[in-house]
């Protein structure tokens, strides 16, 4: 057993290496870092947890330990890189069901010695606990459903959706007095089930009525919302470690979802309201004809190319390109060609999800540029390459009001001299809309798997 005094020096450190993570993870090169000191500081908080006398039955804590460690080890290894962004939802609506759980169990804790206000305080706790963790558990649960495509991702809108979250909030509310008054005279479990079933219902509705394009803001925010539900917890088992972890997700995820908000020019509230520009009129179809070329074709454009600008999308991830794109950014710039990625903040299908692929790749962070960083530099743009990016190259965002991505700033490829795309058929992207790219006079669509294609131009590039 460590002393109270050795428990919390060590959360003092773990919380000091889960701030430098954090900060270490900002950025590209630094990235590794931060991941070995968040390690560093999880594994203090575990040992620390472990040894301290909060403890007092080593044999469910092992086997508990073991289950999940099992089931956790396997879920990592078997894991593909484009699954991803389902398991991170996954993994956050067992934060939400943790929540839930601790709360069931501190509200029937019959140990329990407090009094007073302080007992009341701790009611507020488990009741804000579990409404949290409950939203946050089968929001996530549908985010994943919709991220892996088990759930359509169009939007569900409900007619009279605004009055069905307002009144679930103001039952909520309603419900924590219900809740309150049962506890002071020993009651209090059928308010608290009914708080549930309405957090449940509501975290199910929020993200259900949320639409393709949209979705990377309802990642972030279950991500912040998955750091709320462990801090409540912390206040729930009074773990300090815990409140400080827990803040430190919420607080990131939110800066998060603000930063995606702002990049897809959308308002965080509409988001979460739902059906943010879906209500308005049909998007204009997409007609025209499709001017697709093959490889020979393709490697003349480069080969007569100097500057040159590489957009990769969700389709380089499932086609695993990456390291074909950096043979053939190496082979350009040899060759003294000025070759440039750029990276749109939605790209893929999680926050980063493009430089992560180009740096696992290992092209040069500094030929990597933010769309606002690139955008003013296609028309003096040769070809632009764009490999398995769909959403974040569509014009019509900026042109038909009735898109439903309209008003997302987008990567303008096509003020480029000519764009060459690479994807598989003429399929819609995320979102579900049309691209009239695909039929813009300056395109040619290079079609088939992006790494076949890459792998083909390479070979000729070579020759
Ligand atoms: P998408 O719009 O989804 O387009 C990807 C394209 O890649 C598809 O049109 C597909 O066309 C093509 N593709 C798939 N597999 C391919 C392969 N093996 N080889 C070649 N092409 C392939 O992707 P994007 O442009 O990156 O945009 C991201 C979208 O996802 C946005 O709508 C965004 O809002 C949404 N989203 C983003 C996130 C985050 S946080 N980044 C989270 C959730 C959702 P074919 O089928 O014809 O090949």
């Amino acid at each position: 057993m460590m002393s109270q005094g050795l428990v919390i020096m060590s959360y003092v450190i773990a919380s000091i290496l889960f701030i430098l993570s954090l900060s270490g993870l900002s950025h590209p090169e630094t990235a590794r870092r931060g991941n070995y000191l968040g390690m560093a500081g999880m594994s203090i908080a575990i040992l620390a947890t472990l040894f301290s006398d909060a403890v007092d039955s080593y044999v469910v804590l092992i086997i508990a330990l073991a289950i999940g460690g099992f089931i956790g080890t396997k879920a990592a290894l078997k894991v593909e890189m484009t699954q991803m962004p389902e398991l991170v939802a996954l993994m956050h609506s067992l934060v939400g069901m943790a929540a839930v759980l601790v709360g069931y169990a501190n509200f029937m804790d019959s140990s329990n010695s407090l009094v007073g206000i302080e007992h009341t305080i701790h009611e507020v706790e488990i009741y804000i606990g579990v409404f949290i963790g409950a939203v946050t558990f089968s929001g996530s649960v549908i985010a994943f459903g919709k991220l892996c495509g088990k759930i359509d991702g169009k939007p569900v809108l409900l007619p009279g959706r605004h009055w069905l979250n307002l009144s679930l909030f103001v039952a909520t509310f309603w419900l924590a007095g219900v809740f309150l008054d049962g506890v002071a005279t020993g009651g209090g479990t059928f308010a608290l089930i009914l708080m549930t079933l309405l957090a449940l219902t509501f975290g199910v509705h929020m993200v259900m009525a949320i639409g393709g394009a949209d979705m990377p803001v309802v990642v972030s925010m279950l991500n912040s919302y998955s750091g709320w539900a462990a801090a409540a917890t912390g206040f729930m088992l009074n773990n300090d470690l815990l409140i400080v972890t827990g803040a430190l997700v919420g607080s990131s995820g939110a800066i998060l979802s603000y930063i995606m908000c702002k990049a897809m020019n959308r308002h965080f509230l509409s988001v979460i309201a739902g059906g943010f520009g879906s209500a308005s009129g049909e998007a204009a179809t997409v007609e025209g004809d499709v001017a697709p070329i093959e490889n020979d074709e393709t490697v003349q454009i480069i080969n007569a190319a100097n500057n040159i600008v590489i957009i990769p999308g969700y389709g380089m991830a499932v086609a695993q390109a990456q390291h074909t794109v950096n043979e053939i950014t190496k082979l350009l710039r040899a060759k003294g060609k000025n070759v440039r990625f750029g990276i749109h903040p939605v790209a893929g299908r999680m926050p980063g999800h493009m430089n992560v692929l180009l740096a696992e790749a290992k092209v040069p962070y500094d030929i990597v540029f933010e769309m606002d960083e690139i955008n003013p530099d296609f028309p003096q743009t040769d070809v632009t390459i764009v490999i398995g990016a769909n959403d974040i190259v569509n014009p019509s965002a900026l042109d038909d009001p009735n898109s439903p991505i309209a008003g997302m700033p987008v990567l303008e490829c096509w003020k480029s001299t000519t764009t060459i795309v690479l994807k598989r058929s003429m399929a819609t992207g995320y979102a579900g809309v049309g691209n009239p790219l695909f039929i813009h006079e300056n395109t040619r669509m290079l079609f088939g798997d992006a790494n076949e294609s890459m792998q083909a131009v390479l070979k000729s590039l070579n020759a």
